[in-house]
């Protein structure tokens, strides 16, 4: 076996295809195509900086009117430009990304004591943790912990979950959304570097919760918990920004593939690992996954297939499923990197990936914000570009034989 390992490994070689040995797998896209990825990423971000209002942060592009939507620093979004700029910075070692990425951190900081919202993982990990990590600048492990000590007073005991939302009070009690599964690699590193394990124990409950209660018998999730804050009960289960309540709203499918192959890594807790892999069967078996892989904002949407698709969905799916391609047997790994390069290779080409100086500097176009609020349908979106090029971040690391996760 070993001899017949050795083998292929060697075939592999001369024939020139890539191949990451630690994990044996077999990559198909070449190191120039994702080099020049990023290159054109670099560009537009050069554009998109030039139409960055003062002050704000960019959401999104209205291609009639030519204008940046900006955002101010509590919007969820304000962490993904600062975060796209460094995985940028740190791709080119271009000086500009990281003065323009600490212009936006100076005015994100104050969000550090924001305790009306979940969002703090978006919005100081994605940029915050991306700039500790290149810049090893104690001020920026502060602002985060200041910030993660913000985020767990949100979190309730009986519950065993962060509250998301403080608005539509009348509405719900306790709302839980699955997206909130993403604030858990925040607290996780917050335990690990100030010694208390309180974070680490809430984003563990905050999991186990919502595998409890997020998940329908097809592995497909809820959008909405809510629950009541006096005895943990859940009240009712909903969409906000998907088609129904029943739906399966694709960027909610993709947090929640993304948050439990994450928690797996951080854990080692076997059974996140299994919620994952049945996440990724849900989407990549999906019917109304189309050819490309970039799904419909919702799985179940109306109209398919003459409905939009969700680009934003396909890069936070494509990085999820690098890293979860190497937590797998064999089969599984393949199925899981073909699925995420062809999901690559789409959003590096139209329609989704626009041409060089047009999209207002967005990367990406097709992607749908909040469709039932009438809201960001078909745009550009920060967490778009984000997600892709972190994608490409990692897949730059498989190829260099390295670890992927940053
Ligand atoms: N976390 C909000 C969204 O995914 O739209």
């Amino acid at each position: 076996m070993r001899k017949f390992i050795f083998t292929m490994a060697t075939l592999f070689l001369a024939a020139g295809i890539s191949c990451q040995q630690a994990a044996g797998q077999q990559l198909t896209l070449k190191k120039q195509f994702i080099e020049q990825q990023v290159k054109d990423a670099i560009t537009q971000y050069k554009v998109l900086q030039k139409q960055v209002p003062d002050g704000k942060f960019p959401r999104t592009y209205t291609a009639a009117t030519d204008v940046i939507e900006g955002a101010g620093s509590n919007s969820w979004i304000s962490g993904f430009y600062p975060g796209t700029l460094l995985y940028l910075y740190e791709f080119s070692q271009d000086k500009s990304l990281l003065v323009e990425a600490q212009k936006k951190l100076d005015l994100l900081e104050k969000e550090k004591n924001n305790k009306g919202t979940h969002d703090l993982g978006f919005m100081l990990y994605c940029s915050f943790g991306n700039a500790y990590r290149l810049t090893g600048d104690e001020r920026y492990k502060n602002i985060l912990l200041t910030g993660a000590g913000s985020l767990i007073t949100r979190y309730n005991p009986t519950v065993g979950c962060i509250k998301s939302w403080d608005h539509n009070g009348d509405k719900w009690k306790f709302p839980v959304i699955i997206d909130n599964m993403m604030n858990l690699e925040y607290l996780e590193w917050a335990s690990k570097v100030s010694g208390d394990k309180k974070y680490k124990d809430i984003a563990s409950t905050h999991a186990n919760t919502t595998l409890k209660n997020h998940f329908r018998p097809d592995y497909s999730s809820y959008h909405v918990i809510d629950y009541d804050p006096e005895t943990g009960n859940v009240l009712h289960k909903q969409t906000h920004q998907g088609a129904a309540d029943t739906s399966a709203w694709a960027r909610g499918q993709a947090w929640g593939l993304y948050g439990f192959t994450m928690m797996y890594r951080l854990t080692k807790d076997k059974v996140y690992l299994d919620q994952a892999g049945h996440i990724a069967e849900f989407i990549l078996h999906n019917p109304n996954l189309p050819a490309d892989k970039i799904p419909f904002w919702d799985f179940d949407a109306p109209g398919i297939p003459n409905t939009y698709r969700d680009a934003s969905s396909g890069a936070i799916i494509a990085s999820a499923l690098l890293e979860l391609s190497q937590y797998v047997d064999a089969s599984k790994s393949t199925t899981y990197l073909g699925a995420a390069e062809t999901m690559i290779k789409s959003l590096s080409a139209a329609p989704y990936k626009a041409t060089i100086g047009s999209n207002g500097g967005f990367i990406l176009q097709h992607s749908v914000g909040h469709l039932p609020g009438n809201s960001e349908i078909d745009v550009p979106l920060s967490y778009a570009d984000y997600y892709y090029v972190e994608a490409l971040t990692r897949y730059q690391r498989m190829l260099e034989g390295k670890n992927i996760i940053l």
